[in-house]
């Protein structure tokens, strides 16, 4: 056990350093100076995705926020309509699929229950195919999808997922980029989009170097009982994948929101023992979000902003502490402002002393349902 983790104290700590390495494996071979290969989807992949007119994807817990992340991306970057869904609700309603929808099934370990129940029940509702995005290839969701797209973040230990959901996000970014470039996007965004995907596992180990800041900023944080997280467009479900992680570890009930909702319910919880924590990458909705940390600030909420680097966003503006981050460029920066989230959840589990690989009553697979 200590042989295998190394340097780290445990495993979810390695894991999360290892996330450099297993996008880069995730990514390895599979795009290139010309864009995406065109084979990765195997060679009936190639004529089913021609012809994808909408998507829906199916999964549970992590996996379900990296379906999430792909929706805002295939929209935006492919236009293409996209709908996601817990599996574990998708699997009892009669979802309306539309001529020429693919099916997306999300999972780590390809055999939670609900996920592999969901696309058992998809084989009945005349989908055009279905592709699974895991990390291990002779599972169940793999053995039972028309197509594949494997991870490739080899064996994660800690229950609470890291590199699996960052490598889910490279494996879907490559999607959006096949995708995106059938449906005839610009060619020069089109190259500029493939090479920030393949500048990720760069930006992730820059995003790691934040570690020592984030060991300080876990301090306010250990007798906290509650906390908010606050994203906007495809940084919402960045945000819920950090409020997953510290509620998961760390026991600190903690909710994410897209930050225009806060004004309808979230902000009436807003005090001095509430710590807000913003995703506050570069882009148009960021004057949005200022204003929305405003009204934090105006209730006394303590404040952290992780900002990217290019932003226009101080201290004195955002009335609280801001951690810079460089996102690295708008479409992978879901990806590399997780990374902070992760290691914040992580530093503050460790300092409240709980059993952070295994905490409790979770299970890494719930093949139950
Ligand atoms: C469990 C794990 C989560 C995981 C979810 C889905 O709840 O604790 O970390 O995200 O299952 O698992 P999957 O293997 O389908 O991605």
């Amino acid at each position: 056990d200590a042989v295998e983790r190394g340097e780290y104290r445990h495993y979810m700590q390695k894991e999360i350093f290892e996330q450099p390495r297993a996008v880069a494996d995730t990514l390895e071979a599979r795009i290139g100076s010309g864009g995406v290969l065109s084979n990765i989807f195997g060679v009936d992949g190639e004529k089913l995705l021609a012809k994808v007119k909408g998507l829906h994807i199916i999964a549970c817990g992590t996996s379900y926020h990296a379906g999430m992340v792909a929706k805002y991306w295939i929209e935006d970057y492919a236009r293409l309509p996209v709908s996601v869904e817990v599996a574990s609700e998708y699997r009892y309603r009669e979802a309306v699929v539309p001529q020429g929808t693919l099916l997306i099934a999300i999972s780590q370990s390809g055999e939670t229950a609900d996920t592999l129940a969901a696309l058992r029940e998809s084989r009945r509702r005349g989908y055009l195919g279905t592709l699974a995005i895991c990390n291990v290839p002779e599972s169940s969701v793999v053995r039972e999808a028309d197509l594949k797209l494997m991870t490739r973040a080899g064996p994660e230990i800690g229950v609470a997922s890291t590199k699996a959901f960052t490598t889910q996000l490279a494996a879907l970014a490559l999607l959006t980029l096949h995708l995106a470039n059938e449906q005839g996007m610009d060619a020069a965004r089109y190259s500029e989009l493939c090479e920030q995907l393949q500048r990720l596992p760069r930006a992730i180990d820059e995003a790691l170097q934040i570690e020592p800041q984030i060991v300080q900023l876990a301090e306010r944080f250990v007798h906290r009982r509650h906390a908010l997280f606050l994203g906007r467009g495809m940084h919402h479900p960045v945000a819920l994948e950090g409020s997953l992680k510290l509620k998961e570890i760390s026991y600190i009930h903690a909710e994410a929101y897209p930050a225009g909702e806060l004004k309808h319910g979230p902000l009436a919880l807003v005090d001095e023992d509430m710590p807000v924590i913003a995703v506050a990458p570069n882009g148009p909705l960021l004057d949005k979000l200022k204003s929305n940390l405003q009204e934090v600030r105006a209730r006394g909420g303590e404040l952290i902003v992780f900002a990217d680097k290019a932003a226009h966003i101080d201290g004195a503006t955002a009335g609280g502490s801001i951690l810079r981050i460089d996102a690295g460029g708008d479409f992978i920066a879901p990806a590399v402002f997780t990374v902070p989230l992760q290691l914040l959840a992580y530093h503050v589990a460790v300092l409240r002393g709980t059993d952070v690989d295994q905490p409790r009553n979770l299970a890494k697979s719930v093949t139950v349902e």
